[in-house]
């Protein structure tokens, strides 16, 4: 098993592609989920420590029967929660040949022709978006990771001031700013929270407010981060007038575009984005709405050489002798991470094979379903949206006849028990937020294979639902 035939393997690749081809080829009949429990799943797996070794076709049944049917199914049309990506055929193919390959892109020497497949792609990124020619980046684990590393060459543009240094977010930002602010010792403290408008965007004069304030009391206000669609309703902040706020101030911009930025290839979203590429750095996730399989996020800094300044470090082991600029080129020195799997290819594959005409075609399929979504609620009597759509995420909630007289709370308890039940019907899946202390089922079309018809099948899946539920606990 460690070290198989060249046809051993052979048989395993026909297996696993003989697999793929049947679990990619039914999905739609299939449920997006179905009801589980932890020891369930527990008991189907052989839980004694292996020290003999199993042969493949037996490796391969427990992922076939214990693994797929109990998990959730991530490429199906009517997989709403969260902001999942499907994942693609080719995504997979590139994944086996990167795992065959095994670079490891630490520095040029170590994988020469992956590094500068890495660094092409992210140029393409960088083209996409339209960065200064200057601007560069890698590839991270994904969206959570970008923003930290964008924050900590945040810091480091701001060198060395006395006082406590504050971070301004808008009260929808994800909570891995949160996150990258104490792990960066910053503290969670330090985030401030600016005030949101009716659609969800932050209000700029309380972001100035806050600076202003922040500035009386000493504080050291370094950074400010525009959403380019926020997680909860796909909100994007008004980027080009926190550009000019962060110029003023001093601050660097830094846009978290993991869920939404990908957007701009969509001729119909293009010109919300305008300010974006002023940014001093973005977030970005390949594995959201690039349709690819995790883990794959980016990061693109305006002037890379600040984060350079931020994560290079010497060390004797890592020493590069002998090379020229090109060739003595370090990963480790943009990022947090020091071994790197070769995640470029994927991305690489996607757009060289599929082309950006085709993506902006399917991701502007995703914002005509959100809309499409939009419009139904606005003209049922039994549902209602909570947000206007933003991109491809729509929240919404469903007011049958008998609950419309009841109070906002027995409205929320409903929904929040329909979601359970949705989830656990399986024909859709939703997740939930809430909103102005309101609760909202929440969808993203995040998959090129949903279509306007799934749209009208998730309304008829709720109301279907809905009928089983007991009108009150
Ligand atoms: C707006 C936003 N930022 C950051 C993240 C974190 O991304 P990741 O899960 O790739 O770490 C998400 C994830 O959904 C997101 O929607």
């Amino acid at each position: 098993m460690l070290d198989p035939s060249t046809d051993e393997m052979r048989n395993w690749g026909n297996s696993v592609v003989q697999f793929m081809t049947d679990y990619l080829g039914d999905l739609r009949d299939r449920g997006v989920y179905r009801h589980m429990f932890s020891r369930a799943i527990r008991k189907r797996l052989d839980s004694t420590l292996p020290t003999g070794g199993a042969d493949f076709d037996e490796l391969l049944k427990v992922f076939r029967e214990a693994i797929v049917p109990f998990s959730r199914h991530n490429a199906h049309p009517r997989m709403f929660g969260y902001v999942q990506s499907p994942g693609t055929a080719l995504a997979a193919f590139a994944d086996l040949l990167t795992s065959t390959l095994n670079a490891n892109l630490t520095v040029w020497r170590s994988a020469p022709a992956p590094v500068e497949l890495e660094r092409l792609t992210i140029d393409w990124i960088r083209q996409i978006l339209g960065f200064n020619a200057g601007a560069g980046g890698l590839f991270v684990s994904g969206g959570s990771m970008a923003n930290l590393a964008a924050i900590a060459a945040a810091r480091q543009a701001k060198g060395d001031l006395p006082g406590r240094l504050r971070i301004y977010a808008s009260s929808e930002t994800h909570f891995s700013i949160a996150k990258a602010a104490t792990l960066l010792g910053i503290g969670r403290e330090n985030v401030r929270h600016v005030a949101v408008d009716e659609r969800f965007k932050i209000r700029t004069d309380d972001l100035v407010a806050k600076i202003t304030a922040d500035l009386e009391a000493r504080y050291v206000p370094f950074c400010v981060i525009a959403n380019a669609g926020t997680v909860n309703t796909g909100a994007i902040d008004p980027l080009s007038e926190i550009r000019e706020i962060a110029n003023r101030f001093g601050l660097w911009m830094h846009v978290d575009g993991s869920y939404g930025a990908f957007a701009v290839l969509a001729k119909s979203a293009r010109g919300l984005f305008a300010g974006l590429e002023q940014a001093d750095s973005i977030a970005l996730d390949p594995h959201k709405w690039l349709y690819l399989p995790v883990d794959v996020g980016c990061v693109i800094y305006r002037a890379p050489e600040i984060a350079q300044a931020t994560f290079a470090h010497d060390a004797d082991y890592t020493r590069v002798i002998g090379e020229k600029a090109d060739e003595a080129f370090a990963y480790w020195d943009y990022g947090p991470e020091l071994s790197r799997r070769f995640r470029a290819l994927k991305v690489w594959m996607l757009l060289k094979g599929v082309g950006l005409h085709s993506l902006g075609e399917a991701i502007e399929g995703n914002l005509a379903c959100a809309r499409h979504l939009e419009s139904l609620v606005r003209a049922s009597d039994d549902f209602e949206m909570v947000a206007p759509v933003g991109l491809s995420i729509f929240c919404f909630r469903h007011v049958p006849l008998h609950l419309r007289n009841q109070s906002p709370q027995a409205i929320d308890d409903f929904n929040e028990r329909l979601l359970i039940a949705l989830q656990r019907d399986g024909s859709s899946y939703l997740s939930n937020t809430t909103l102005g202390e309101r609760f909202a089922l929440r969808g993203c079309v995040l998959n090129y294979r949903t279509t306007l018809r799934d749209m009208e099948i998730l309304l008829n899946d709720l109301r279907r639902v809905a009928k089983t539920l007991p009108t009150s606990v």
